[in-house]
């Protein structure tokens, strides 16, 4: 028996709905929240293989190891899957060299990140973070009822940490740092990271958020671990989204030190990773060397993209991470159905560019041709 036939309804009957609309209590802080716009799959072209450039997705599929790891745990889906995530947390602690009770998983580092603004602001709060970034950043905080202060970023899409730190006032509570940045793709430099944390209170919590850290070759970059072992008020959020093509399962985590750590396991939702992610992420750290082979292989694809446009007159700035931008400013949706009509889904915001994931090399090709007849057109 379904809840609504326990409470006398008959399934399927139109409920009426806009009574109960009318009344009910909503936050203020909802209204205005931005919605999140996903990267639309491709449209399909007769006779075109699609491609969708516009998630920064690993184009690879799973390992046969993480699969039959995955379809192992399917069999006791019935269970819920161990509320700690102790094997987990015990893995990737092990994988880096800290304690597991600095670990937090979490649904995604979307949702670690959730339970770390949920830890630190409420209504009034102020978070800084660099603009354009992330798009989930400014959702999340709306959501807490903070004001998200937005910092632009330099013209070669780095984060500008001067004009942050100038941004930090009593109400900041949160920093969000992301590093390589999306969707401009440089990463932050050490050494201006380590300058900027000089400048901010140790109340202050920094996020560095490093979703696409093991694309990052640029030797200047920061290095998390370091930067969060000397600073108390650094976290780190990572995922096992990108890098590790476990996009669909959803599970990131945090690095904490302990009391923090353990504020954000009571805001993560219980039983917050699934034991299939958890299996799909412990097998995937036992798998680095040959998942690591594949990134390999796509930071090669990323320069040849990025030599490519840069040679076709495009103003790519430098990118650490999975995806390419190309500010077009207001070609930006003009270049996006040019994409589309040759089966290729990008990412364009309005007014200001387009990302682009870096894929298989038949689809990067293709969006070279595509970046080259635009270029024809456009000018
Ligand atoms: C900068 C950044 N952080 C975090 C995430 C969240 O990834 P997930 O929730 O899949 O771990 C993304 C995803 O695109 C991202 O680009």
């Amino acid at each position: 028996m379904t809840d609504d036939h326990a409470r006398g309804v008959a399934a399927g009957e139109p409920q009426d709905v806009e009574g109960a609309e009318a009344v009910v209590h909503l936050r203020e802080a909802l209204y205005g929240v931005p919605v999140y716009k996903p990267g639309k799959p491709p449209t399909v072209v007769p006779d075109v293989v699609p491609y969708k450039m516009s998630s920064n997705e690993n184009p690879f599929p799973p390992l046969p190891g993480v699969v039959e790891a995955v379809s192992e745990a399917a069999r006791a889906m019935n269970r819920y899957p161990d509320m700690g995530g102790a094997e987990l947390r015990t893995a990737i602690a092990a994988d880096l060299g800290v304690s597991p009770e600095e670990i937090v998983p979490g649904t995604g580092s979307s949702g670690v990140l959730s339970a770390i603004v949920g830890a630190s602001c409420e209504a009034g709060d102020e978070v800084v973070y660099a603009w354009r970034s992330f798009e989930a950043y400014p959702i999340m905080v709306a959501l807490s009822g903070a004001r998200s202060v937005q910092v632009p970023v330099t013209e070669d899409g780095r984060h500008d940490l001067a004009a942050m730190s100038a941004a930090i006032t009593p109400d900041t509570r949160l920093v969000l740092v992301c590093s390589p940045n999306n969707p401009t793709g440089p990463a932050v430099g050490a050494a201006e990271l380590e300058e900027f944390l000089s400048t901010v209170p140790e109340g202050v919590l920094v996020v560095l958020d490093e979703a696409y850290l093991e694309f990052v070759r640029d030797e200047a970059a920061v290095d998390g671990l370091a930067v969060y072992r000397a600073h108390p008020n650094v976290v780190l959020l990572r995922t096992f989204s990108k890098a590790y093509g476990l996009a669909g399962l959803r599970v990131g985590y945090a690095v904490a030190r302990p009391r923090l750590a353990t504020a954000l396991r009571s805001c993560v939702i219980p039983f917050a990773v699934s034991d299939l992610a958890a299996r799909a992420a412990i097998a995937s750290l036992g798998a680095k060397k040959e998942l690591f082979e594949r990134v390999e292989h796509l930071v090669e694809e990323r320069g040849r993209m990025l030599a490519a446009l840069r040679d076709l007159g495009y103003d790519v700035p430098d990118t650490q991470s999975n995806f390419l931008w190309l500010p077009l400013e207001e070609l930006a949706e003009g270049f996006a159905e040019a994409a589309d009509a040759r089966g290729l889904s990008v990412r364009p915001f309005a007014g200001e560019g387009v990302r682009v994931s870096v894929e298989v090399p038949e689809a990067n090709d293709r969006l070279l041709e595509v970046a080259r007849d635009f270029r024809g057109q456009a000018s």
